[in-house]
């Protein structure tokens, strides 16, 4: 394992045989390798899951020790615009690669982000360069792709990991930092996390940090300590009418605590019943909570159904 500081690094898999779970898309894309001709891919699910990790290791099959001339990754929720991806793309794709494989791989992460003419025009630049370059598109929600794109690549369905994956990974990141943990503590883990890898492995490092023996004491009060307390403030000024200084506040928690609208929708409808106001105005609001979730299932985004959920907290 390589010795990066950050956990997520540390024990990012890089052969196939150390990913845990997806089996079925691990045996699918390692047949694709082993032929050394893939198509384009689309890689969709939620956070965590293996998705970055595997474009990686198609990379370093494909490309052994070469990986990293023959591998550009570009994120499309930078807002740099589909020209600023379309002039990397072109300038990567102009060398020659180094290894007897005929194409370079682009992994194009968050594509989902990307507005349907963006998507658009992606669509025409992986045409272009399809002769030289190989894309791995990855997305949160396979139903925000175009049809055209999704039509010109093999598409992949990534799941969170499940119980019995996670255990396996915290067993191994246990023995190797020397940490104790106990079943209910990965279970609470578990629960906190859903199957995201990444969000367990900064809750197990940030824990160990002030513990070798992580209980689930010690979870409990990180995510209290870390999110809770942000959405209640939310909430309450919302509630107080103070719509802007919410919304913002809600922007900068997603995004510093790596949160997805349902990892925080979770948690308004928790603190709602806490809060000291009239059952009758709770109701309405967990009655919201369930709509705005369908929703955000559904693929809508995340910030605007949060902010419309926000709004309507504060005219209530
Ligand atoms: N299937 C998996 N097996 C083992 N570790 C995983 C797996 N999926 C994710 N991880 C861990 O979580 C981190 C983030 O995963 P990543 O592939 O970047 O997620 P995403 O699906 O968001 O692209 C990785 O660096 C790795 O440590
Ligand atoms: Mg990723």
């Amino acid at each position: 394992m390589e010795n990066s500081y950050v956990w997520t690094e540390r024990y990012r898999p890089k052969k196939f045989e150390d990913v845990t779970g997806q089996h079925d898309i691990v045996r699918r894309l390692k047949a694709l390798v082993e032929q050394k001709n893939i198509p384009h891919l689309l890689f969709s699910g939620p956070a965590g899951v293996g998705k970055t990790t595997l474009a990686l290791v198609i990379a370093r099959e494909l490309y052994g020790d070469d990986w990293k001339q023959n591998f550009l990754e570009l994120n499309a929720s930078n807002d740099r615009g589909i020209d600023v991806i379309r002039n990397e793309v072109k300038d990567f794709a102009k060398t020659k690669g180094l290894a007897n494989i005929p194409f370079k791989l682009i992994l194009l992460d968050e594509c989902d982000a990307l507005t349907k003419e963006a998507q658009q025009a992606l669509r025409r630049t992986m045409e272009t360069y399809s002769s030289s370059c190989r894309f791995v598109l990855s997305c949160n929600f396979v139903n925000k792709v175009i049809d055209p794109i999704k039509s010109r690549c093999a598409i992949f369905k990534f799941k969170p990991l499940r119980k019995e994956d996670l255990i396996e990974i915290v067993k191994k990141i246990t023995k190797d930092e020397g940490l104790v943990v106990n079943e209910s503590t990965i279970t609470r883990l578990y629960e906190l996390t859903g199957g995201d890898i990444r969000q367990l492995q900064n809750v197990l490092q940030s824990c160990a940090s002030t513990s070798k023996t992580i209980t689930e004491k010690e979870i409990d009060e990180f995510a209290s300590k870390n999110e809770s307390k942000d959405v209640k403030e939310i909430v309450i000024l919302a509630l107080n009418k103070k719509f802007i200084l919410a919304r913002n506040k809600l922007l900068d928690t997603m995004l510093n605590n790596g949160l997805s609208g349902i990892d925080i929708l979770k948690q308004i409808q928790r603190e709602i019943m806490e809060l000291d106001i009239t059952d009758d105005k709770k109701l309405g609001i967990i009655e919201r909570c369930g709509e705005v979730e369908f929703r955000l299932v559904e693929g809508a985004n995340d910030n605007i159904q949060l902010e419309a959920l926000l709004a309507y907290i504060a005219r209530n």
